[in-house]
């Protein structure tokens, strides 16, 4: 259960640990549930300028330098696809309202789904959808 974003933080500190640079990064939830809010902590987490974080609906994709490599920052709202072929594999791809599967570019694929209960209430799931189990040992 997340009751803030400090926890949200929190969250994101864990798993960056355990990331290689090479994720695809699926943020899923609701309006407002937080998933750009989670593209921030994540950057953050990997010892990039949070503050650069901002939500890519008109510019389609975003970059930010981390001392974990890129992070690809994309939100498919409007979109029915995105081509990823020249980013994956190049850095931590991170896909609000990700549209396609996936795994079909064979590297490790997460799902992260933000349940909002209420305006402070945010539940997690963090979901290793393809040859990422190695993430469970960050929590
Ligand atoms: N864990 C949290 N605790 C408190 N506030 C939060 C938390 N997560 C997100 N918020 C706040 O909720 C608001 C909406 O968050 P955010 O923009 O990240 O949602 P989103 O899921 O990206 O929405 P959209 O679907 O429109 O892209 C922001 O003001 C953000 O700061
Ligand atoms: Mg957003």
């Amino acid at each position: 259960m997340i009751n803030s974003l400090n926890q949200l933080q929190q969250f994101f500190n864990n798993l960056s640990k355990c990331l290689k640079g090479d994720e695809i990064i699926l943020l899923k939830g609701n309006l407002g549930a937080g998933k750009t809010a989670s593209v921030k902590a994540l950057v953050k987490a990997l010892g990039g300028d949070e503050n650069e974080v901002s939500s890519p609906t008109f510019t389609l994709m975003n970059e930010y330098d981390t001392k974990k490599g890129t992070v690809y920052h994309l939100d498919l709202y409007r979109l029915d696809f995105f081509d990823i072929t020249d980013i994956v594999g190049n850095g931590i791809v991170a896909v609000e309202w990700p549209k396609e599967d996936y795994t079909q570019y064979d590297f490790p694929v997460i799902e992260i789904e933000i349940i909002l209960l209420d305006e402070n209430k945010r539940e997690i799931i963090v979901k290793p959808v393809y040859k990422s189990d190695y993430i469970l040992s960050c929590f």
